[in-house]
């Protein structure tokens, strides 16, 4: 009986302008994995609180060892409560076993979208076996909250983006991966047995795998949060690896793998020698085993290292603009404890490197005449046919190289236009776009994007279950019904 009450508060003063969803939330219901273990003091249950547990007293600290879920859980609250200003914490929803699927969000406006400035995003721990990211993620969490005072560079990224860290994706495949154990599959999967970096829909094959709670909550977020820059860890080799995971080219799949190379080929190598490059060891190409390939400065095209249908990366950038790249960073998928410190101390600079890289490129608004926003106009980068859209806020972002490109924007009811921009290496290119109105009669077609839009299945939009959502940022909050 306790355990209901213990989520409600909890949750309750986190997201007190939701009281009403969460009266109704299944999180009251649900016994599953939740927060088992979390010993929540009876005389500090009030709806002001969120200064959570009896261990306030102890000074805000992260040890050097693995912390399964509850620990896990423990550490995020601890930090939300130490750091209010700094840090929010939200579930995009449950595992299969009813885990939460944790977010924490580390930025001077963690409860609300910045209008103008990007959301960035890590994923780790898809494949619950691949763990040291894990680790890495809460590591990342506590460096960027106890240096927001400490280093320029770290103020000037919380100060100017919102960064979304998901520790596990996968946490019930966590709880069984053994540590010590460097290969094999057991814990990859969730707890039904798929593999969820084959779950997503795929743009160059059928996907006929039948979509994954865990899979279902990535996608519904995407949808709500418009993510301009992203990072997939993994672990079991040492390589940034970057879109197109797949190919259209099947038939020699099967017996060698030929790059598969997306119209932003030279951002992604980019970003992903951002990764190697500031990290300590990566870019050398080593690799893990003999039987392995070394790669040529630590960075691969993932269809050129083995193609995959349904990956994260592939469907982060074709169907919502968002530049993801797949970090493997660990010849052994679950070493011992004892190596993390190397592990975080190897990664750390590359970590937060790479999320300042969102800062490239260009960025405004698209709006009427009137100067009210113009949201889902359709854009893309003239010989880039990868599209993207507008926010509610009328807000685009763009990662681009220097150099000079043309934005081509559309939005039924306004005439196209292209705008010539130039970008720099300093800061990003400011680009405001004023539409006007299509005169009674005129008529414009959708340019055509790779894939054009029509061959974009809709996203599955779940409506069975509420759940929590920050409060004040509408664009992930969950509508009751
Ligand atoms: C948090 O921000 C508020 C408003 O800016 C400020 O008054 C308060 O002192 C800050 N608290 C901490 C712990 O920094
Ligand atoms: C672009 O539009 C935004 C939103 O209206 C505004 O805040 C900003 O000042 C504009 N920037 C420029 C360079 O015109």
């Amino acid at each position: 009986m306790l355990l209901p009450v213990l989520i409600l508060t909890v949750v309750r003063s986190i997201f007190a302008q939701d009281l009403d969803i969460l009266q109704n939330s299944q999180l009251l219901n649900n016994d599953g994995g939740g927060v088992i273990g979390w010993e929540y003091p009876q005389e500090q249950r009030s709806q002001s609180d969120f200064l959570v547990d009896a261990t306030q007293a102890e000074p805000y600290f992260l040890d050097w060892k693995y912390h399964n879920y509850d620990s896990m859980t423990r550490y995020l609250r601890k930090t939300t409560s130490t750091f209010p200003n700094l840090t929010a914490l939200y579930s995009i929803g449950k595992s299969v076993q009813g885990r939460e699927l944790w977010v924490m969000v580390v930025s001077t406006s963690p409860y609300e979208h910045m209008i103008g400035k990007p959301d960035v995003k890590y994923v780790s721990n898809m494949h619950g076996n691949e763990v040291v990211s894990r680790e890495l993620m809460l590591h990342l969490i506590h460096y960027l909250v106890t240096n927001y005072n400490k280093d320029h560079y770290v103020k000037w990224l919380l100060d100017n983006t919102r960064i979304h860290i998901m520790p596990s994706m996968n946490p019930d495949g966590y709880e069984v991966a053994k540590e010590g154990v460097c290969d094999g599959g057991q814990g990859r999967y969730n707890a039904r047995g798929f593999d969820l970096n084959r779950n997503f829909p795929d743009y160059f094959k059928q996907n006929n795998r039948k979509p994954q709670p865990e899979t279902e909550a990535v996608k519904e977020w995407l949808s709500k949060i418009q993510f301009v820059l992203s990072g997939n860890l993994h672990g079991g080799a040492l390589v940034a690896s970057y879109p197109f995971d797949n190919t259209p080219n099947s038939l020699f799949q099967s017996y060698s793998s030929y790059p598969s190379l997306s119209p932003d080929d030279d951002v992604f190598k980019h970003l992903a020698l951002t990764y190697s490059t500031n990290h300590a060891k990566m870019s050398r190409g080593v690799a893990c085993k003999s039987s392995m390939p070394g790669f040529s400065k630590g960075i691969t095209n993932g269809a050129a290292w083995y193609p995959l249908t349904g990956g994260m990366q592939d469907f982060n950038y074709i169907w919502y603009g968002c530049m993801e790249v797949t970090l493997e960073l660990s010849c052994c998928k679950y070493p011992p404890a004892n190596e993390l410190p190397t592990y975080w101390a190897d990664n750390k600079l590359a970590l937060i490197k790479f999320l300042g890289e969102v800062h490239r490129g260009v960025r405004g608004f698209v709006m009427d005449e009137n100067g009210n926003p113009v949201e889902k106009a359709s854009l893309k980068i003239k010989k880039r046919d990868v599209g993207f859209q507008t926010t509610k806020y009328g807000e685009f972002w763009r990662i681009l190289l220097p150099g000079v490109y043309v934005l081509e924007v559309y939005a039924d009811g306004f005439v196209p236009r292209d705008l010539e921009f130039a970008v720099v290496e300093d800061h990003p290119t400011l680009l405001n776009v004023t539409l006007r109105p299509a005169k009674f009669g005129e008529h414009y077609n959708r340019p055509v994007t790779s894939p054009p839009l029509s061959m974009i299945p809709p996203i599955p939009q779940k409506t069975t279950t509420t759940k929590p959502t920050i409060s004040g940022d509408e664009s992930i909050y969950f509508p009751k019904d």
